[in-house]
C-alpha cells in the first residue's frame, strides 16, 4: 500500500517527482481524489433547455450531464448497462433519450432503461428494466450556475467543500444577472500530469515575468521587470481547507485582456462602482484586480483574463484541457464576442500565453520517465513561514509572490490520498489552519 507521505513532505514543502508519473499513485488519485471530491461538470447556461446535455469527465469516468423534464440536472455514467458500450458519442446536444449503437437498448433523459429491442421474444416477461438504468452520479449541485458532481455520497455539501474559496468566487460570480461560460469549450490533449497546470494556476506568479516575457513584451510594448509581479501590500495568496487557492495582484488589473479587449474597461468600471455601493470598496477593488485560481482538484480560472479551465486526467502523463471564456450574462452580445476572442487569443488552445505554459507543463512531466530523475524532489519553499490570518480575508493568507497556495494544494492532496474516506479526511483536515500557520 502506498503511503503518500513518503512522497509529499508537507512541513519541508517538497514533493517527490514520482507523484507526477507513478502509475500506482495515479490509480490512487483516481480513487481517492477524483471519485471522492466535487468536480466541475458544466455551467447551467450551456444546457438551458429540457433534454440539453453535455458529455464530460469525472476523472477518467465519462459522464452525460442532462437537463431533466423538471429542469433539474442529473448526471450519468456514459456507458450502456448491457455490454458496456459507450452510450453517447457526441460532446453535446439535445435529446429526450439515447439508444446504444451496439444492440439498441434505449435510455430516457432520467437515465431509466426505456426500451429493449424484441424484449418480449428474447428476454421473456420477467425481465426487469427498472434495475438496468444508467448509473447516476449521486451528488449534483450548482453554485452560481457552475454545476458540480461528486461520486461519493458521503462528501460534504458543495458550499462546505468550496469553503473559504466560495467567498472569493462570490466576488466575480455573484453579480447582477450572474455569469456564464461561453461554449462550446475548446478541447485539447496535452502530455502533462494534471497537477502541473493546477499548481501553476493556483499561485505561480514567479514564472509570469520570465516564461511569458517575450509575449508580454509584444502585448505591452516592453518587457515588464520580473519584480513588477511581486505585488504590493494589497496583493496576496490564499489557501483553504480542501486545497483550493488563489493569488490576487493589486494595481495590475486585467491588463492583458484589456490590451486585447479595451471595450471591457468601461464595463468593469461600471460594475465596480455598483459593487462599491453594495459590498464596499475593498470588494470592488478585488473585482478589478487580476486573479489566478484553482479549485481542488482540477479546476482553474483567471478572473481578469476571463478564462475557466478543467484539466481532466487521461493517465499519469496526459490530460484533456477544456477551456471556456467567462462572461457576465448582462454584457452586450458584442462585448461577449470580443471578450471570447480576446480570452482565446491569450489562454485558448493556441493562445499566446497558453503556448508558453504548455511547454512548461509538458517538460516538467516528461523527464519523470528517467529512472534516476524520478527519484528526485521538487521544491515549493518560497515564502515559507510568512503564512498569516487576515480579519478581512477568509482562508490563510500569504504574499502574492510566494508558493503558499501551491503548498496548500499539496497539503490537501496528501490529506486526501492518505484518508480512507470522507470521515477520515474531515478529521485529518480539521486542524488545517493551525498546521498551515505552523502554530
Ligand atoms: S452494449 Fe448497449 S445495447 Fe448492448
Ligand atoms: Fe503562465
Amino acid at each position: 500500500m502506498i503511503d503518500i507521505r513518503d512522497f509529499v513532505d508537507v512541513d519541508n514543502a517538497t514533493q517527490n517527482r514520482r507523484i507526477f508519473g507513478d502509475p500506482d499513485i495515479y490509480k490512487l488519485e483516481l480513487e481517492r481524489i477524483f471519485a471522492r471530491c466535487w468536480l466541475f461538470l458544466t455551467h447551467e447556461s450551456l444546457i438551458p433547455n429540457v433534454g440539453d446535455f453535455v458529455v464530460t469527465k469525472m476523472g477518467e469516468d465519462e459522464v452525460i450531464v442532462w437537463r431533466q423534464r423538471d429542469k433539474s440536472i442529473k448526471a450519468f455514467l456514459n456507458v450502456c448497462t448491457h455490454r458496456g458500450m459507450r452510450l453517447c458519442p457526441s460532446e453535446s446536444g439535445n435529446s429526450k433519450g439515447m439508444s446504444c449503437s451496439y444492440h439498441g437498448w434505449a435510455f430516457g433523459v432520467d437515465g431509466g432503461l426505456s426500451a429493449v429491442p424484441v424484449e418480449e421474444a428474447i428476454y421473456g416477461p420477467d425481465f426487469d428494466k427498472c434495475k438496468l438504468g444508467l448509473r447516476e452520479v449521486p451528488l449534483v449541485d450548482s453554485y452560481h450556475g457552475f454545476i458540480f458532481g461528486c461520486m461519493d455520497a458521503a462528501a460534504p455539501s458543495l458550499p462546505d467543500y468550496l469553503g473559504d474559496a466560495a467567498w472569493y468566487f462570490d466576488i466575480w460570480a455573484d453579480v447582477p444577472g450572474g455569469v456564464e461560460l461561453l461554449g462550446p469549450p475548446s478541447r485539447t490533449i496535452l502530455n502533462a500530469n494534471w497537477k502541473s497546470p493546477t499548481e501553476n494556476f493556483i499561485g505561480d506568479a514567479y514564472h509570469v515575468g520570465w516564461t511569458h516575457a517575450p509575449v508580454l513584451a509584444a502585448m505591452m510594448g516592453e518587457v515588464p521587470p520580473q519584480a513588477s509581479f511581486i505585488g504590493d501590500e494589497k496583493s496576496f495568496q490564499m489557501t483553504s481547507r480542501y486545497g483550493h487557492g488563489l493569488g490576487i495582484i493589486n494595481n495590475f488589473g486585467p491588463a492583458l485582456l484589456l490590451h486585447e479587449c479595451p471595450e471591457l474597461a468601461p464595463w468593469m468600471e461600471k460594475r465596480a462602482a455598483l459593487l462599491a455601493q453594495s459590498k464596499g470598496p475593498d470588494i470592488a477593488r478585488l473585482y478589478t484586480n487580476n486573479w489566478d485560481a484553482s479549485i481542488f482538484p482540477n479546476i482553474s480560472y483567471l478572473f481578469g483574463i476571463m478564462v475557466f479551465k478543467v484539466w481532466h486526467p487521461l493517465g499519469p502523463d496526459k490530460i484533456e484541457v477544456m477551456t471556456w471564456p467567462i462572461a457576465e450574462k448582462e454584457m452586450p452580445d458584442d462585448l461577449k464576442r470580443r471578450l471570447a476572442v480576446a480570452s482565446h487569443r491569450t489562454f485558448g488552445p493556441a493562445g499566446m500565453l497558453e503556448g508558453d505554459d504548455l511547454d512548461n507543463f509538458e517538460y516538467a512531466t516528461r523527464p519523470n520517465r528517467g529512472f534516476v530523475t524520478r527519484q528526485g524532489d521538487l521544491n515549493l519553499q518560497m515564502g515559507l513561514g510568512q503564512e498569516r490570518e487576515d480579519p478581512a480575508l477568509p482562508g490563510v493568507i500569504g504574499p502574492f509572490m510566494s508558493e503558499m497556495a501551491q503548498r496548500g494544494f499539496y497539503r490537501a492532496y496528501a490529506d486526501c490520498l492518505s484518508s480512507d474516506d470522507w470521515t477520515e479526511l474531515e478529521a485529518t483536515t480539521a486542524n488545517w489552519k493551525q498546521a498551515t500557520l505552523r502554530k
